[in-house]
């Protein structure tokens, strides 16, 4: 079963906390889809990731940058692999897992909403990937579905 290699691709990585002024290499932009279903807290302007399509042995890293309409005080988010159609268990965590340092305020906001190797044994086919976070008062931040095929 590949649960495992599954479960590698959504938990953070231990240095993914360290991120604030940092200054992003080159990003390539994404295909992307919203889904978020009213308020979305964190007006997205664009979805990037460091290489595109994502390969097997190397790192993704996937960037939401927009304005934040609220501040977040704390939150929560998430994410969920949909492999062939099948849903996997989703994997739970903390808003400040995403690349941010809470408290934010209303402005300019870059998460990291990905950030794992794509493991060599990742098996063949359609991966949507669906990452959605919360606020405080359990308002959407954001929804957002990317896909890929190995
Ligand atoms: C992403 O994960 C890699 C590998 O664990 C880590 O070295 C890097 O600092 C993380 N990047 C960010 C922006 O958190
Ligand atoms: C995403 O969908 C929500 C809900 O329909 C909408 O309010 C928001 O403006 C959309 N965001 C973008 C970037 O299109």
């Amino acid at each position: 079963m590949f649960f495992l290699v599954f479960l590698s691709l959504l938990l953070p990585s231990s240095a993914s906390k360290t991120v604030g002024d940092v200054s992003y290499v080159a990003n390539v932009p994404l295909q992307w889809v919203n889904c978020s279903t009213w308020t979305d807290q964190l007006a997205i302007e664009k979805v990037e990731a460091n290489l595109w399509p994502p390969k097997r042995n190397q790192l993704l890293t996937v960037y939401v940058s927009g304005v934040a309409k609220e501040s977040f005080l704390y939150g929560n988010y998430d994410k969920t692999i949909v492999y062939r159609g099948y849903s996997l268990p989703s994997i739970f965590g903390s808003l400040d897992d995403l690349g941010i340092k809470l408290p934010v305020y209303p402005g300019p906001l870059q998460m990291i909403i990905f950030n794992s190797t794509i493991p060599e044994v990742a098996p063949d086919g359609q991966y949507d990937i669906y990452v959605k976070a919360y606020e405080q008062d359990h308002a959407e931040v954001l929804c957002v579905k990317f896909s890929w095929e190995f």
